[in-house]
Parts: C-alpha cells; structure tokens; sequence
C-alpha cells in the first residue's frame, strides 16, 4: 500500500485514534480514466470474484434467494442468510445456482403407457407445478411430449399418455449439447415453447423450456457473476457450531461457492475449529470468516487458512453491540488494519456494515476492503424478504432487523448462535428492529451505486479496484468538514 496512506493510518493508531466513514473523505488525483472505462472487478473470497464489489448482507431482511440471483446477476453476491433450517437454506441456495441453467438436465419424464390419471396422481404426490413431460418408452427413448393442453383436452383420465400426447413426428427435437442460444434459435423458429434433448438413441438427456430461454436470454449475460459452468454465484452463511456448519456446508455443496462463518466474534476458539473442519471437509468450497475488526484477529484468521475475511464489529445500522458492550474499532480504522494484516496471505477482505452513502462504498475500498457488505443500503428493496407495508403518514416501508434484534433472537436459533447468546433470562440484544422507506428493484439502487463507485474512482484517478486499494489516500475532516460534505445552506427540493 502507498506509503503515504499506511502513515496516516499509523500517525492515527499511534494516538490511539481510529476513523469511521464520516471521519474522512479521499483524495483526489489526475484522473485520466472515464467512468465507462473503470473495472470494478474484485474478489470477494480468494477464488470467487466480483464484477461489483457489493455483497448483500446475510440477514433474514436482506437476503434470500430472490436477492442474492439479482446481485449475481448485476455483478455481486449475495449471502443467504442461515436463519433457515437446513434443507430451505439449500433450496435457497440451490435455487440461485439453477436459476440460469435454462436447460433442465434431468427432466420428470412420463411412460407411454402410464395414463393420465397417473400422472396427475404423480404431479400431486411429488408437489410439481408443471405438466410438461418428455414422454418416453420403456427403453428411456424420446416418444413424444406431454404438455397442459394434452392435459386439458383429455377425453378422460383413464386415457394412456401415448393416446393423449403430441406424438414426435409433432415434436422438434435437438441433440445433447445443445446451447442456449442454440436453443432459442431452434426454439423461435419452429415456433415451439418445449426442446427436448436427446442422444445418439434417442434416449433424453434434458429440456428446455421457451419462457426460461427468454427470461435469461434478454437480461445482459456479460454482467453476471458466473461460475465455469454458466451459473450465477453463490454464498451462504453458517454458524460458528463446527458440527451444525459442516451439516449445512454438507448439504449445500453441490450448488455452493462460498460459506461465510457468520458470527459477531470472529476471533474464538469455536470459529477457528470451525474454518479448519470446513476446510479439511470442503476443500472445493471458499470459507469466509468474521467479523473481526482487529489486526491480530485478522491476521490469525488468515493463517488458519480463511479464504476471506469479513471486517466489522458494531457498525452496521441496526447494531447496538456498541452501545450495550463498548466494544469496536470504527470501521474505516478496522478495515485499513485488518487489510493490512493479512496482506502477506493474498486474500480479500470484505467490510461489513455501516455505510450509509454510496460514497462509502469507495471509502471502504481505498481503506483496503476488496468488497462491501451491505445491509441497510440495500434493506426495503423489492428483492428483499417481507411485505411492503404503509405507515399512517403515507411512507411506504420494508422491515429491516439486527440479526441480534429481540425478535431475530427469539426467531432464530442461528441468530442466538451468531450472538452467542447462553444462560438464563432474557437474551442481551444486540440489534435493533427497524423501518427503511421502500427503495424499488435493488436492480436500480445498485445501479445508482455503481455509478457512483465509477465516479469516485474516476476522480481519485484510479482505473480499477486494486489501484484504489493501492494508491489512493485519506483527509481526515472536521465536523465543518462533513457539513462542508454535503449539501448545506440551501433548502434541497430535488
Ligand atoms: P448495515 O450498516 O449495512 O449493517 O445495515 C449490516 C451488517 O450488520 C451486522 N449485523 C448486526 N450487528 N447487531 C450487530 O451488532 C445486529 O443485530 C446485527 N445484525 C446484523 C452484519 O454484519 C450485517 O452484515
């Protein structure tokens, strides 16, 4: 890092001071490199990247699966939260892992001379939504197709599917290996709403439907935070309870690409056996770890072999850690050390909580962070969990809780996990709940955000995250100065 910028951190932790957001603003520098021409790539764990450097928190107000496939969809991550028993918790995230995955690999296919009741009795006992079946015969081959009109205009339901189905002399078929966009193709000129797939066999080997082709089709495939396999990313938390992180790690590996150790104290005993039983167990699989806030936390983290660390202790919007505790290093101080800490092990950090502008996303950056963790800024967004509720003066608002809020504690047992919360009596809070005014898609709130993180790194002349990491320094400021900050002396009516 610029000698220039450890100094000023090293001037202040010399007096014992530490800075938060509002405490600094950045400095400018000869800014050669447009907004459009700035990368924001980044890492979030030490194999997962990041087109965008935001991640949206794991909190049962903030992130599910709707949440975390638009934040892999606009370049980040999202974190579903573990406040979920186990099997949801994976259905969630399998849901994110699938959601591009136009193409049905194994498909629920029907006999020939199965009949229809049977198939219904089938849909009802197994829960399936839909009624579109390849139908094959007994040696597995393709014979047709059975969709909701064949259902529909069944003479009655003891018919055999082979009587009611559309026959493949009716059917396009296409070989395995077929792309997408291959298939849209085919799909748009036949005119035809269903692709089965087959082998050299005939024998079916997978499916696409036209309205799945459509909805990833159209979206803007270049900005998706993709695997080597063409699925969006995918994160999740898990508690610190070495055997409950390795059930749940265990049951979401198939479609997980990073687990988040989420605790308040990232620096105990628990975490550490937690990371190495993780590690040892899932050495495919990225562990991320926090929340720390101190440089030798950090650093012992990292040695015990962390992918990431998380950084954080008592900032975030709703936390009243600090209040009850008095506990925190504020969060540009935590960040620049604990960046610097683990500087030798090569791995991302990632700081979490506490923003309230889209200016500090860039702050966090140029103070070491590889990615923020976003709660609040991204809260009462469309994508989040929860209702859209009215408040008697007319504000449209979203429920936003401290996962160590009362009610999150009383909900949930990984919320009690997360705030170690033992013994007797009522629990120690230490979250609050809360209303956030209803933002929208958080499609447009990152895209406001976004640009501003363009914007800044423009004007502080660096052309991507690393450089911003590098190279760009601090002002310390008064209170005048953040007066000065923002905008003063007028009556804002836009
Ligand atoms: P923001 O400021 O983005 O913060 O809303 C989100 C982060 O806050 C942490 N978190 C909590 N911390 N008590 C705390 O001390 C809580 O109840 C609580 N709930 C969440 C968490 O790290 C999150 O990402």
């Amino acid at each position: 890092m610029d000698r220039a910028k450890v100094q000023f951190f090293k001037n202040l932790s010399n007096q014992g001071l530490a800075l938060t957001y509002d405490d600094v603003r950045l400095r400018t520098g000869q800014s050669n490199v447009s907004t459009v021409d700035i990368s924001t790539q980044s890492l979030f764990s030490r194999n997962i990247s990041l087109k965008v450097p935001v991640v949206s928190a794991a909190m049962d107000t903030v992130t599910t699966s709707s949440m975390a496939i638009a934040m892999a969809k606009i370049g980040g991550l999202g974190v579903i939260h573990a406040g979920l028993s186990t099997e949801d918790q994976r259905k969630e995230v399998r849901r994110v892992k699938l959601y591009l995955n136009g193409l049905i690999e194994k498909p629920v296919t029907v006999n020939q001379s199965q009949t229809i009741a049977s198939v219904l009795e089938m849909c009802m006992l197994n829960g399936f939504d839909f009624r579109t079946f390849p139908v094959i015969n007994d040696m597995g081959k393709l014979m047709g197709l059975l969709t909701q009109n064949d259902f529909d205009f069944s003479s009655n339901l003891s018919v055999t599917v082979k009587n009611a189905m559309t026959p493949l002399s009716h059917v396009i078929s296409a070989p395995s290996g077929t792309t997408i966009k291959q298939a849209y193709d085919l799909m748009r000129k036949n005119k035809k709403k269903t692709l089965p797939l087959t082998d050299k066999n005939g024998v079916v080997g997978g499916l696409y439907i036209l309205s799945d082709v459509i909805r990833i089709t159209r979206d803007n495939p270049e900005q998706f935070n993709i695997d080597e396999h063409g699925r969006l990313r995918t994160s999740a938390a898990v508690p610190t309870d070495p055997d409950e992180a390795i059930e749940r790690v265990n049951a979401m590996q198939d479609y997980l690409d990073v687990a988040v150790i989420d605790t308040a104290q990232g620096d105990s005993q628990y975490t550490f056996e937690t990371l190495k039983r993780l590690k040892k167990a899932f050495p495919h699989i990225d562990i991320v770890v926090g929340n720390v806030s101190e440089a030798a936390s950090a650093f012992a983290l990292a040695k015990a072999g962390a992918d990431g660390i998380k950084v954080g202790q008592g900032p975030g919007s709703i936390c009243s850690t600090r209040p009850e505790t008095g506990i925190g290093c504020p969060q540009v101080t935590a960040v620049f050390e604990c960046s610097k800490a683990v500087e030798e092990f090569g791995i991302p950090v990632c700081a979490d909580g506490g923003l309230s502008h889209p200016g500090d996303i860039s702050i966090a950056i140029a103070a070491g962070a590889h990615s923020v963790m976003m709660g609040s800024m991204l809260a009462a967004t469309k994508e989040t969990p929860g209702e859209v509720v009215g408040l008697d003066d007319g504000t449209m608002v979203k429920l936003y809780r401290g996962m160590g809020s009362p009610s999150a504690l009383k909900d949930s047992a990984a919320s009690r996990k997360r705030y170690g919360v033992s013994g007797t009596g009522k629990p120690l809070a230490e979250g609050v709940e809360s209303y956030v005014p209803y933002k929208g898609s958080v499609v447009d709130v990152m895209d406001h955000y976004t640009k501003a993180l363009r914007k800044s790194m423009s004007y502080c002349g660096a052309p991507n995250i690393e450089t911003h990491r590098e190279k760009t320094g601090f002002w310390r400021i008064t209170n005048a100065g953040l007066r000065e900050s923002h905008p003063h002396d007028v009556k804002v009516i836009k």
